[in-house]
């Protein structure tokens, strides 16, 4: 796993390929669009590249719903586009990073058939059937809502803690695990630069499968308690990583939720099960109540509460390792969406968004149209959503009362689907994504916000996101603004997010303001000199104050 340290100092982006783009013509993203693409990858200065699933799968969850692990999607392509890709990526010096599903497959993956038609067989041991009548085994509820058991014909019910059509495979199962270790290192070996890792910290469940107190009116509870980072776990990852990672050089990226700071070690620090993590305590804020339409909206929590997660989250993993930084993925709406009222979007945000989370510490991923200042897009009606936890916080507002006007503005608001729209290449028809008919509408504003037409403005949002690129990437600053320490400054503002990257002598400020007025700021430091701003002056200095323009976001050497 990773032999050295220098993916510290490397971009990442990630890829939804079903959006991303579209080489023939069929309305779907492809491989072979993302190969047409790469160019534009480089150009933007990025090293690795992770994209969700391309695996066989009946796309019950976008993917994640793996039906063969040695199979391309015909959707995306063949075996022979992601040979190519791999190999033009590495031409470029970029890396392929895979999404790689072990806690689930699909309903429709040959282990679950074989289980599902003879309760002896060795397949059925991959899987958590358990016999209990006409009542599922415990009241634990699906991430997605709903029992996380499904019965079968034969009176048997399995586990799924996501989707029905996702069966959680059992890690208990030494036969299973080895099957696992043996596709990993198949992949591997076609020289990949890594993988992004899903849901792992679900691997491990509360051996006795008991029910626990119900958390809600369904008499259900969620299942974090009993299969999140469930205590035995280490072992598991510990074997996973002896038996693949460490034969390679490769990244590994966690999707790791529910990891405490003091357990933190174990899974990043030196011989950690991962090179790196996400960590989800700063990016779901918003999120209270038991669904979407309860959840609380941008603003109606206080910014400083962003702040103190996320510098918690940031100097704790400084302490033992190197996290994966991001403000969006194909999980969530678009990040301006969660920190901005709408009557503030716009470019200047989103450059002020970007900056913030950019030079935090650790590899920064970049999702998908976030470099072209992306919003949510407009879902008229459920019909126009393909995304199944959508669907889900859909038909639970309607049960719980809502029209369908009023369920569809928390869909508008939250949907997985805002980030998953097709990406606007140009203003032409429809982004220029693809020629056919698109899977899923395109944005209404690709024709203002585009590839193309934003790689000719200085002022985009796309402009700014390569100077930031550069800047983190540049002999002189990269030491501090990669792997060099980060400290909080100016917490006495409680609409300011600022912080010192340092390493030796080097250092440099990223402020931050989310006030939509001039704001008046003891700065605490030196300005030396302005390396990148959203405003030509972004600040100016006045007495022993600075009076900081609204929503700047400011970068400078002190
Ligand atoms: C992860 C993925 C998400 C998927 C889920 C189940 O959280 O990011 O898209 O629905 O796992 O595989």
């Amino acid at each position: 796993m990773n032999k050295n340290d220098s993916w510290k100092q490397k971009i990442a982006y990630q890829i939804y390929p079903r959006s991303f783009m579209d080489a023939n013509g069929d309305g779907v993203g492809d491989l072979k669009g993302i190969t047409s693409k790469l160019d534009y990858l480089k150009d933007l200065g990025v090293d690795y590249v992770w994209i969700c699933p391309v695996y066989a799968s009946p796309m019950d969850d976008g993917g994640y719903d793996i039906s063969d692990y040695y199979s391309i999607n015909p959707m995306f392509g063949t075996m022979e586009d992601m040979d190519e890709l791999i190999a033009e990526a590495g031409k470029r010096g970029i890396k392929i990073i895979m999404d790689l599903v072990l806690n689930h497959c699909s309903d429709e993956h040959a282990w679950f058939k074989k289980a599902l038609a003879d309760p002896n067989s060795e397949e059925a041991g991959y899987f958590w059937f358990r016999d209990s009548g006409e009542n599922p085994p415990n009241n634990w509820r699906s991430m997605f809502g709903g029992p996380a058991w499904e019965r079968v014909p034969d009176g048997r019910w399995y586990m799924h803690l996501f989707s029905k059509k996702q069966p959680d495979l059992n890690w208990e199962n030494p036969k299973l695990r080895e099957k696992l270790y043996e596709m990993i290192r198949w992949w591997l070996d076609k020289g990949l630069g890594g993988f992004r890792i899903d849901a792992i910290t679900h691997i491990k469940k509360e051996p006795t499968l008991s029910s626990l107190p119900a958390d809600g009116p369904d008499g259900m509870v969620d299942c974090f308690a009993p299969t999140r980072n469930y205590p035995g776990i280490g072992k598991l990852l510990t074997e996973l990583r002896e038996q693949t990672f460490d034969k390679y050089d490769c990244i590994t990226v966690a999707e790791a939720a529910g990891v405490p700071y003091d357990q933190l070690g174990d899974y990043i620090g030196e011989n950690g099960y991962f090179s790196t993590l996400f960590d989800f305590t700063y990016s779901e804020l918003y999120v209270h109540g038991h669904t979407w339409y309860t959840c609380k909206k941008a603003w109606e929590w206080p910014i400083s509460l962003l702040r103190d997660k996320m510098f918690a989250s940031q100097l704790e993993t400084q302490k033992i390792g190197f996290g994966a930084v991001y403000f969006e993925n194909h999980d969530y709406p678009r990040a301006c969406e969660k920190f901005i009222p709408h009557e503030y979007q716009s470019p200047l945000t989103q450059k002020m968004l970007g900056t913030l989370f950019f030079f935090l510490r650790g590899i920064p991923f970049i999702y998908q149209g976030e470099e072209l200042g992306m919003t949510n897009t407009v879902f008229e009606s459920i019909d126009a959503v393909d995304d199944i936890s959508t669907k889900n916080h859909y038909r639970i507002a309607i049960n719980d009362g809502l029209t369908p006007e009023e369920a569809i503005k928390a869909v508008n608001r939250y949907s997985r689907d805002n980030g998953r729209v097709p990406f606007p290449w140009t203003p032409g028809k429809n982004g220029g994504f693809t020629v056919g008919k698109p899977w899923m509408k395109p944005h209404p504003d690709y024709i203002e916000f585009n590839a193309e037409d934003e790689a000719k403005d200085q002022n985009s949002v796309l402009n700014y996101y390569k100077k930031m690129v550069a800047l983190r990437k540049s002999e002189e600053y990269v030491g501090a603004l990669s792997t060099g320490d980060i400290s909080p400054i100016m917490l006495d503002y409680p609409d300011v997010i600022a912080y010192v990257r340092s390493a030796g002598e080097k250092k440099v400020a990223v402020i931050c303001s989310f006030s939509p007025y001039p704001l008046n700021a003891k700065l605490g430091f030196d300005p030396q000199k302005l390396l990148l701003a959203n405003y030509e002056t972004p600040f100016e200095l006045r007495g022993g104050k600075a009076v900081i323009a609204p929503f700047a976001a400011f970068v400078c050497e002190i």
